[in-house]
């Protein structure tokens, strides 16, 4: 194990629960409640959260509130409230809706692209560049993902070379971050090593972040083997809320909860108050009927009933 030193002392931690977590629950999720969790989770002190995004509600039916959603929550200055934008179509709405930050969202398996967002990789780049160009004329941050970097529910193994030159194209349209995505939670903190490895030589450390799913049961170990690349942003959901409509069988992102845990015994600051999140999971877990996919969170929340 690299030793303690190398890992970073502060990290940022992305919430995606709203978006990534919310996204593929079948029944309705009204606004209200959304609300009430984005604003649940800016008390809880995160710099960045993922409030929504502007797809074809024909594609993803949940995220159609979002316009509504961007517009009621209690924003606290400073804080980064992000939207996922496919297209310019996604883009205007989301500049209406004054998000901050836009969420370009290409794959590094192309048979992943189709079945998401119905066009090629070198498709995606194309559409991505007239939204990366408005970002940057109207003053909005650009981030992109790059999904099944580690595994593709169609196409099987991902080459890490795919990664990289994904990366690289999104970096010549002038991303703020790029997330580098286990959409299907299969990756192994061996394979971390190599993928984050190759990709760090491609774009800044201190700009690529970790987006893991839990379906394998990793990502806490595949978020450790980041952080001993030196990897220092992470996405994560809260009570674990989640899965893709286009990745059959993954679960959700790793539970936000579980990674703040692991943040405090690691001493590693986050600046995001644990039980406040706690709290906030309990509330969209008790709306949702099911018990929180956080097994630090569930835990922290059976010591307070006593
Ligand atoms: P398409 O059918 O090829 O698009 O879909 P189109 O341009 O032909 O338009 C078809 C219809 O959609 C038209 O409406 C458009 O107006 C409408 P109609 O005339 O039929 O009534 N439309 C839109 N409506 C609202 N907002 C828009 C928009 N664009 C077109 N932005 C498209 C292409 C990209 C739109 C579609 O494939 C889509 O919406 N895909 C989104 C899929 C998605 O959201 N997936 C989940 C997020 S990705 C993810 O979770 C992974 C991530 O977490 C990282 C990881 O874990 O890997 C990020
Ligand atoms: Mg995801």
């Amino acid at each position: 194990m690299a030793p303690r030193s190398v890992l970073p002392i502060r990290v940022k931690i992305v919430e995606v629960g709203p978006r990534d977590g919310l996204q593929n629950e079948k029944e309705t999720v009204p606004a209200d409640i959304k609300i009430e969790l984005v604003d649940r989770l800016t008390k809880a002190g995160f710099p960045n959260i993922e409030a929504g995004s502007f797809v074809s509600p024909k594609w993803v039916p949940q995220m159609a509130t979002s316009s509504e959603v961007f517009a009621r929550i209690d924003r606290k200055p400073g804080v980064i409230y992000s939207a996922l934008t496919p297209n310019m179509k996604g883009f205007e709405a989301a500049l209406a809706a004054k998000a901050d930050e836009v969420v370009i969202f290409g794959s590094a398996s192309e048979a992943f692209s189709q079945r998401n967002i119905n066009c090629s990789i070198a498709e995606s780049i194309e559409r991505f560049r007239d939204v990366a160009t408005a970002a940057k004329d109207h003053g909005l941050r650009l981030r992109a993902s790059v999904s099944c970097a580690f595994g593709c529910p169609y196409q099987g193994e991902v080459p890490v070379e795919s990664v990289a030159d994904v990366t690289q194209r999104l970096r010549e349209l002038a991303c703020d971050e790029i997330d580098i995505a286990d959409t299907i939670g299969v990756a192994t903190p061996g394979q971390v090593h190599r993928v984050m490895e190759r990709v760090i030589t491609e774009f800044p450390i201190g700009q690529i972040s970790g987006h893991f799913h839990d379906t394998y049961g990793q990502a806490l170990a595949n978020i450790y083997a980041c952080l001993e690349v030196g990897i220092s942003i992470f996405h994560s959901s809260v009570a674990g809320l989640g899965g893709c409509p286009y990745a059959k069988g993954a679960t959700g992102n790793v539970a936000t909860e579980d990674v703040l845990y692991l943040m405090q015994g690691l001493g590693i600051e986050t600046g995001i108050d644990l039980d406040k999140v706690v709290e906030a999971g309990q509330f969209i877990s008790r709306f949702l009927g099911r018990k929180a996919a956080s097994r630090a969170g569930n835990a922290i929340a059976a010591k307070w009933q006593g």
